[in-house]
């Protein structure tokens, strides 16, 4: 076998030095639990960032598959075959968003939806009708289009020029956002949760302001529910958590179980601005992904996962809360269900690296962040193993005397 010395070196030499990896290899996985070369077990509260909801190796998931992999794995959109269909009736269903685009991840709907709101904005109003507006610390993707709407200069330094006519606006603020809108407004881009920017939610009341700006306006509101959406909040899609409904979103990471697919979502009347020909992919919706999708969906409803996050979601926060009244290091919680953050006033690469040596996987953002993105099938026993790390790690702090919230 392979030796994690080699599997590194080969990389090192071979990859383009993109990522900062942790030091493990995995090879296998089980619920929320990952296997290391050595056959190690490790806690799992980063799903894949987001996207094995399920757990790993669900055996439904498994035998789907199988199954539909030795039937049929690609065609093309060129050909009909039957579940991509299936899947855009029960995403329609889900969401009340009647037409569905498959895409093969999250910055691919992030392209696509803007691609829509720019033609709808130009049926609507003229070529001029082409500003978008998003929200400083987002995070949309590393494609021209969902980097020039990323508010983050980490992530868009070194690649400009970007997309023109962006106004990035501060999360929450809706002064910002009236004197930003107006009639050249094609669409307002936004995470009802931020992931990469530090888990922050959006406020409903800011949420409803950016619904009544762009119907004011005959603008698209786009939700990106990449990382928050498709149960996470405890909702099928977040926007029902917050109750405001966008006109367009994207979603990706668990649509699949783990295959590549992501999809946006929009109302019947926008659909009407484009036409064949527009826009296309060669992947996007293949039957294997698009069957899959279906089986996650009905595990979700079968196995009340959603009830589980809501749940499991609730403890997890309050042993958080726990974490911030004991451990001076540890200075606010944030996020709900299964997307939390832990805020620290400590770097949190090291306490992730510590964590991983204990056999618990958790990730940092933003520096001081620790983000946690479980797998729906998680539960208290395990919320418990986790904080207890953490608990450790974080070291014996003075008792605060009040909470952030
Ligand atoms: C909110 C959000 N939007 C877009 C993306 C980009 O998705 P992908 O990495 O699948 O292209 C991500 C990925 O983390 C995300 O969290």
């Amino acid at each position: 076998m392979t030796s994690f010395e080699q599997i590194v070196e080969r990389e090192r030499r071979f990859l383009l030095p993109t990522y900062n990896r942790y030091a493990v290899a995995f090879e296998r996985g089980k619920g929320v639990f990952l296997f290391d070369l050595e056959g190690r077990r490790y806690l799992d509260f980063v799903s894949g960032l987001g996207v094995n909801a399920l757990g790993h190796a669900h055996p439904r998931i498994v035998n789907i598959i199988r199954e539909q992999a030795a039937k049929l794995i690609h065609v093309s959109n060129l050909y009909y075959s039957e579940y991509q269909g299936l899947l855009a009736e029960k995403l329609s269903s889900l969401s009340g968003l009647e037409r569905v685009f498959f895409s093969n991840s999250g910055t691919e709907a992030i392209e696509g939806s803007i691609k829509l709101a720019r033609l709808a904005g130009h049926r609507a109003g003229g070529e001029e009708k082409s500003e978008l507006i998003a929200l400083q610390g987002s995070y949309h993707g590393r494609t021209f289009g969902a980097m020039s709407l990323t508010g983050q200069e980490k992530y868009r330094k070194g690649f400009e020029p970007l997309l023109e006519n962006v106004t990035f606006i501060p999360r929450n603020d809706s002064d910002a956002l009236r004197r930003a809108v107006n009639d050249k407004t094609a669409a307002i881009i936004l995470e009802p949760v931020f992931g990469e920017g530090g888990i922050h939610e959006c406020s409903p009341e800011f949420l409803r302001e950016c619904r009544a700006a762009a119907d004011r306006h005959r603008a698209v509101l786009i939700f990106d529910e990449i990382q928050c959406g498709l149960g996470r909040t405890g909702t099928a899609f977040a926007f029902q958590t917050f109750g405001v409904t966008p006109d367009v979103v994207a979603i990706a990471k668990p649509l699949a179980a783990g295959l590549a697919l992501g999809a946006f979502l929009a109302r019947e009347d926008l659909a009407c601005a484009i036409s064949a020909g527009q826009h296309g992919t060669t992947f996007g919706g293949g039957p294997l992904a698009c069957r899959v999708a279906l089986e996650y969906f009905s595990i979700l409803e079968e196995e009340k996962l959603l009830e589980n996050v809501c749940r499991v979601g609730a403890y997890l926060k309050a042993k958080l809360n726990e974490l911030v009244d004991k451990r001076s290091a540890a200075i606010q919680t944030r996020g709900r269900g299964f997307i939390q953050g832990l805020q620290l006033d400590i770097p949190a690469r090291p306490i992730v690296e510590q964590a991983l040596a204990e056999g618990i996987l958790i990730n940092s953002i933003q520096d001081t962040v620790i983000r946690f993105l479980p797998a729906f099938v998680l539960e208290e026993k395990h919320v418990d193993q986790g904080m207890g790390v953490l608990s450790k790690l974080l070291g014996a702090g003075r008792a605060r005397a009040s909470r952030a919230t």
